[in-house]
């Protein structure tokens, strides 16, 4: 009863942030994401009769708080299957856990998948993208391939992610950009549950639905410039939402404010580049085919540059016998 699955991590063009239903993990809005093919969650689950605790193991360590949250999952599972065997969990990151690159997206739809194999349990990609959405929220966009669209609904069964185009559709590139791999002290998790309580909420959540159409729109139409600009102000309005919340959640460090002047130093000079942030450090600069290239040349100049990452559009979650025990 074991099996193995990878989930790519991905990245909001229009973001998640504020819940409508805390326990059921329902989102106050829809968003936009793209799968990011260099970001990725493989991980290994077992149920055995011979396992006496659910036994995590995440890049290497043992962490309580992980555990706990990845056993409140299993648990979904184990009722969808009808037993409480113990399970073995064995997971490793291609990047940074923590950072604010979104490894609780790649983690968990890695962890459903993976979960539901080894249970042999034979769901549709709606319903994996509905169990990944309980783990965590942007996971349930990690399930579909390519492009992707994550409803709202209005209940757990009418909220999930579905794929609006191919990884094929459009060659995008989303070049992450590491200044450093310190941990984020407020988890999004945590961090999502103070949204409403910054006085811009309630205004973004006036033009949500227009700004989700213009975005579908864009990516439909492969205009770059109108996605690119949309998806660094909504960045920028998200952190404006967290850093006007109570306490503020500042994410953002000297390098970060750095690199996002940078990029805007780069764009006056007329280099088709633009950025978004996620809870954390670390920048995604967006930009086509013909300037990746030319911006990663850039890039190995800056002093505070510690590693990067380049992405392109990626499936969605799958099964692999690459089994890491
Ligand atoms: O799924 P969570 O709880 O890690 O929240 C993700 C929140 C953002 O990454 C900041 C935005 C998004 O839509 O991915």
């Amino acid at each position: 009863m074991k099996a193995t699955a990878i989930a790519p991590s991905n990245i909001a063009f229009v973001k998640y942030w504020g819940k409508s239903d805390e326990t059921l993990r329902l989102p106050a809005n829809g968003s936009v994401s793209m799968n990011l093919s260099g970001l990725y969650t493989i991980t290994t689950v077992e149920f055995s009769s011979s396992y006496t605790t659910d036994d995590v193991v995440i890049d290497g360590s043992v962490h309580e708080k992980a555990t706990a949250r990845v056993s409140a999952h299993l648990d979904r599972i184990r009722a969808i299957a009808n037993t409480n065997l113990r399970a073995k969990v064995v997971s490793k990151n291609s990047f940074p856990s923590g950072t604010g690159l979104s490894s609780s997206a790649s983690g968990f739809a890695a962890l459903t998948k993976a979960a539901v194999d080894a249970l042999s349990l034979n769901l549709s990609e709606q319903e994996l993208s509905i169990l990944a959405r309980q783990g965590s929220g942007s996971a349930a966009r990690s399930i579909p391939d390519g492009f992707v669209e994550w409803i709202k609904g209005a209940t757990s069964d009418s909220s999930y992610a579905y794929s609006l185009y191919p990884p094929d559709h459009w060659k995008l590139y989303d070049v992450v950009v590491i200044v450093s791999d310190e941990k984020k002290s407020v988890s999004s998790a945590e961090g999502q549950t103070r949204a409403e309580t910054s006085v811009f909420y309630e205004t973004r959540m006036h033009y949500i639905e227009q700004k989700l159409s213009e975005a579908k729109d864009a990516l439909k139409k492969k205009d770059f410039e109108r996605l690119g600009a949309l998806a660094e102000r909504e960045a920028f309005e998200m952190h404006a939402i967290m850093l006007t919340s109570w306490p503020p959640l500042v994410y953002w460090t000297e390098a970060t404010i750095a690199f996002i002047k940078q990029i805007h130093a780069w764009r006056k000079e007329g280099l088709p580049v633009y950025l978004t942030l996620n809870t954390g450090q670390d920048i995604h600069a967006l930009c086509e085919e013909q300037t990746v290239h030319r911006l990663q040349a850039l890039l190995r100049d800056l002093p505070y540059v510690k590693q990067i990452i380049v992405n392109t559009p990626s499936t969605g979650v799958r099964q692999s016998n690459a089994h890491l025990f």
